[in-house]
């Protein structure tokens, strides 16, 4: 996918301030810190376009992406990060499931794990709550390049077995860093938002 245009466009706390174009959406979700901000950035071969931290807890709002006037990537605040208070959790835990749920354009959710490690049991109720509703996913298993290249597949096999992953979804090993599983991924995303 050749990205000539990408653009932040809001960063919307209510369902008001969603951009009302008609373009397909797609989701990112995972725990803080995983990567969901870097890998758009990788997707879109922009350096610093959705702001990234070291710290958890960066994205706080849900930010959305136009590529090439074409679709939206829409990063969602990350779970599972402890230093904010309950009633902080459950409200953003409301605000995304709401947005999950009734946003009739969202064509697809990427689903960010840790490849270096077994998916929480948030990863697993996140997992759950989508093949519930019955939104499309794709598994994405990044910071590949932290673990060596002879560990891959065993890793692969570990996420799918903790996520119990259906046969029928993809999972997609990525790094951030070095753009592996970019052309995949983009492959997906494609025949997912229809272009
Ligand atoms: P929140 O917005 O807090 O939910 O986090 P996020 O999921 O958007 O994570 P973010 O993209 O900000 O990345 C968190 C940290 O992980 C940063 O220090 C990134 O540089 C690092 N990181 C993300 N992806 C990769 C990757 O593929 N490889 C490596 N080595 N580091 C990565
Ligand atoms: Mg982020």
């Amino acid at each position: 996918m050749n990205v000539t245009q990408a653009e932040f466009i809001i960063s919307a706390v209510g369902p008001d301030q969603y951009p009302e174009d008609g373009l397909p959406e797609v989701a990112l979700a995972g725990r803080s810190n995983v990567g969901k901000s870097s890998l758009i950035n990788k997707m879109i071969q922009r350096k610093n376009l959705a702001r990234t931290s070291s710290s958890p807890g960066k994205t706080q709002t849900l930010n959305f992406y136009r590529i090439n006037g074409e679709l939206y990537f829409v990063d969602l605040p990350g779970y599972g990060y402890a230093k904010v208070s309950k009633k902080q959790r459950e409200e953003w835990g409301k605000f995304i499931e709401s947005y999950l749920l009734k946003r009739d354009r969202l064509r697809m959710v990427i689903m960010l794990v840790d490849v270096r490690h077994p998916p929480t049991r948030d990863d697993a109720a996140m997992y759950d709550w989508l093949t519930h509703y019955e939104i499309p996913i794709c598994v994405v298993a990044t910071k590949a390049d932290k673990i060596p290249r002879s560990r891959w597949q065993k890793h692969i096999k570990q996420v799918k077995e903790t996520l119990l992953v259906r046969g029928t979804d993809s999972v997609v090993l990525f790094s951030s860093e070095t753009g592996l599983g970019r052309d995949e991924l983009w492959g997906l995303i494609l025949e997912r938002t229809g272009q």
